[in-house]
This record gives structure tokens, sequence and C-alpha cells, in this order.
């Protein structure tokens, strides 16, 4: 069987740096392995404009920005198909069967979902003060299992957010197959490897980044915002003074630190630990860790610290970024073209949907059929 990843994120904002080592950065390692027979990346606008209907505008604009991370941070057009959602209309086709397999209780359930809901003010009881919930909304994890098997793919890597639509996909690829015969392939989660990769915290320690709480460090940002926000950053608040014992647990300088952290950092930036008062050399993040806990190391020397870390990550994004932004119609013929490739592929499997649902009507060989069985019930 071809191994094949299809992923994806909306298009509502500019990708940040919980993006990157939540999905982004595994793609493009899991792209470079060469261990993949098809690699499609998905710009979701469809599902953004579930929750933004009067907004297309918004989605619109970010489709580009979106992109344009995308291939900053390291996807190669040439090694990976990137396509936007809305052009591949096969995906709304599948959607439409699909519903049929899953129910309103079952989508009740979704946890993300519920807590989207939750977020947006949309609710199911009808209090004034609330929105009610767009269906369209609602039924977006039905759409994402079509997004997943119309490419066929063995693999999605994603946030655990994701984790319920992915559980939602092998549901209705199971009841598909076992309704109209094995013809969809059950897909694979792949989450991050390490813990903090899982949920990157905002800069104000709350739970998740998001545009709305203004909490993120974008791809897209300058070395001189990466180093206001750091410096912003919330770390212990017990830790008032240097000599205090500090926590690194919940603190959001060392979270950051263990997402992005990597052994040749501490040669590199050990100019960091060298203070006018005191001065520390550390060989890996458990020793900074060990002394921040024993007091005497500073906030203000893990920040600039951290700040080094990430912009070592983000120098090369943003370069590339500048680059991309030079050249726009490049970009957009990228875009076009994949979507291209993306639709011919979406078209195949729902070619298959239809033959097993025996709704392919017009197929060759099968109007012929058609035809002499209802001419024989017919003229018998
Ligand atoms: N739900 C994803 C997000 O919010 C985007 C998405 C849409 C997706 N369809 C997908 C991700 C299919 C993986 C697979 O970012």
């Amino acid at each position: 069987m071809e191994k094949i990843i299809l992923t994806g994120d909306r298009p509502t904002g500019r990708l940040h740096i919980g993006h990157y080592v939540g999905s982004l950065r595994r793609r493009v390692e899991l792209q470079n392995s060469g261990q993949f027979d098809k690699i499609f990346i998905m710009i979701a606008d469809a599902q953004a404009l579930t929750d933004n209907a009067d907004n297309p505008e918004k989605v619109r604009q970010n489709i580009i920005e979106v992109a344009m991370d995308y291939m900053a941070a390291g996807l190669d057009p040439e090694k990976s198909t990137l396509f936007i959602q809305s052009q591949v209309s096969e995906l709304t086709e599948l959607t439409f069967f699909y519903m049929n397999l899953v129910t309103v209780q079952r989508l009740q359930r979704n946890p993300t979902v519920k807590q989207e809901m939750q977020l947006r003010g949309y609710s199911d009881e009808g209090a004034d003060n609330k929105a009610g919930i767009p269906v369209g909304f609602f039924c977006y994890p039905i759409s994402q299992a079509a997004d997943i098997t119309a490419f066929k793919a063995t693999v999605v890597p994603v946030g655990e957010d994701q984790e319920p639509m992915l559980e939602q996909t092998r549901e209705i690829v199971r009841k598909f197959n076992a309704t109209y015969g094995e013809t969809l392939v059950e897909p694979e989660i792949m989450l991050p490897d390490n813990a903090a990769c899982m949920r990157l915290p905002g800069t104000d320690g709350k739970a998740k980044m998001s545009k709305s709480l203004g909490n993120c460090i974008y791809l897209s940002d300058s070395a001189e915002e990466v180093w206001n926000k750091v410096k912003g950053m919330y770390t212990d608040p017990l830790h008032l003074q240097v000599s205090d014992p500090g926590h690194v647990e919940g603190n959001t300088v060392f979270t950051y630190l263990d997402a992005f952290c990597k052994p040749e950092h501490f040669e590199k930036f050990r100019d960091c630990f060298i203070g006018k008062k005191v001065s520390f050399t550390f060989n890996s993040l458990d020793e900074v860790k060990d002394q921040y806990r024993a007091g005497g190391l500073g906030d203000m020397m893990i920040k600039k610290f951290l700040n080094e870390v990430l912009n070592d990550t983000l120098e090369p994004i943003r370069q590339r970024r500048h680059e991309l932004e030079q050249n726009i119609p490049y970009v957009y013929e990228v875009l076009r073209k994949g979507s291209e490739v993306a639709r011919a592929a979406a078209a195949e499997t729902l070619a298959d949907v239809k033959r097993a649902m025996k709704i392919n009507y017009f197929d060759p060989g099968v109007l012929d059929q058609l035809i002499q069985e209802q001419s024989q019930k017919y003229q018998g």
C-alpha cells in the first residue's frame, strides 16, 4: 500500500510557533525523509468558512499568508502538493455522502467541536444572548473525513486537538466499508513527539496560542518583535528575586525551550549566561533547569537564551518568507497547480465511492446494464 500524508490548516491567520512545533516542523521532516509516496498539504479555506461565513475576505487574505509560511518553513512544492480545499469540489460531494453515516449525537460528543462552540458562543439551548450552531460548522468533522479519505491518506500529522477528527474519520471509513464494501483507507494520526510540542502555551502562559488572545509569536515576526514578546513572557510568579528558587513546570520560557532547544545551542549561545554579577556554563537544558530551581538564575538570562534559540529556527524561515513575498505570482502558481493535482486525486476516490454506492449510473458499462435491466422489467 502507498504511504500517503494529508494534513492542513485553516487560513484564519498567519502561522505561529505553536503550529510550527505542533505539526509544521514534523511535516517538513517527513517530506524530506523520502519515506512517503505522496504528500498533500491543504489550506482548509472551506473549513475556515464554517465559522467565518460573514468574512470570506479574511479567509482569502490568509490563504497566501499560510502558503508563504508553509514554504518558508520548508515545505517544498516539488515534493509536496500544496492546495486550496475549496478548489477541490469533490471533497464537498464526499462530505454529503458521509453525512448519512454519522449521527447528530455522535457529532455532539466531539470534544474539540464542543470547546470551539463554547469559544464562539454557539449554543443549542437557544438562549437569547447566544448564537445558534451553524450546520456547516457542526458538520466540519465529516468534511474533514472527506479531506483525509479523498487522498487515501495513511498518515495524518496533526496536533492533539485534531484527535477527535481522526477518530471520527476512522469510524466513517469503517462504516462506509462495512456498508458498501472495502473502498476507503483508514488513516493513522501522527502526534508531536514531545509533550511541550503537543500544545505550546501562549506567551502569557494561557493554555493555547491564539490570535484573539494576542499571545502568539508568528513565524513572520521580525527579530525585534520576537524579542519584545519574549521579554514580556510569563515565567514563574513566585520567582520574585533572582536568588529565589524558581519553578520550571508551568513556566512558559522553559516550555518553549523544551520545544525548541537543541544540544548545540548551549555552546553556540553560551554568552547569554555571562552576566555582570554571575555567570554560568550549561551543557544541557537539565542543567539550566536545575540552576533555576536552585535559585540565582534570573529570568532575563533565560529569556535572552530563549530569544537566541527561537531566532536560530526563525531567521532562515524569515529570510525565505521575505523572498516569497517578493514573488507572489509564484506562490499563487504553486497553489493553482497543486489544486489541479489534488483535484485529480480526489476525483479518483469519488469515482470509487460512487461505484461502491452504486450511484455511478452513467459510467461506461453501467448505463447499458441499467437500460437492459429496466427494459426487461417493463417488457418482460
Ligand atoms: N482542522 C484543521 C485545523 O483546524 C484543518 C484541517 C482541515 C485538517 N481538514 C484537515 C487537518 C484534514 C488535517 C486533516 O487546523
